[in-house]
């Protein structure tokens, strides 16, 4: 039926990882709202950190998007997980791309996915300079 799309996206497409949002407000989350202006597509993607070690423990998404997009934002999902902050925000949509085989048309649905990680851990970071700043 869904032919050209390889196997990891109609598997990531129909049970994707991961789906659901944390609270915004939540000290702890760090929430990246990215869009992409070519199809109006849009993703969230939320990290929750462990303070004192900097790691992420977990990660949910919401994606209004194609296929692809909500296939490499489950795959963030997962990816992210468990991986320090700088670690995660040093995934490429061209590692998403590959492991998910999206054909080039394709690959802005993977940037979205990097996109949305850089933003949530600079959404953190901006959370906790926030509140440091605040405690003063
Ligand atoms: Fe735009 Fe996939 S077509 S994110």
């Amino acid at each position: 039926a869904r032919r050209g799309y390889h196997e990891r996206v109609v598997d990531h497409y129909d049970n994707p990882r991961n789906v659901g949002t944390f609270e915004q407000d939540d000290p702890d989350v760090g929430t990246g709202l990215v869009g992409a202006p070519a199809c109006g597509d849009v993703m969230k993607l939320q990290i929750r950190v462990d303070e004192g070690s900097g790691r992420i423990v977990d990660a949910c998404f919401k994606t209004f998007g194609c296929g692809s997009a909500i296939a490499s934002s489950s795959v963030a999902s997962e990816w992210v997980k468990g991986k320090q902050m700088e670690d995660a925000a040093a995934i490429r949509n061209s590692e998403i791309a590959k492991h998910l085989s999206l054909p080039p048309v394709k690959l802005h649905c993977s940037m979205l996915a990097e996109d949305a990680i850089k933003a949530a851990v600079k959404d953190y970071e901006a959370k906790k300079a926030k509140l440091a700043k605040g405690s003063e």
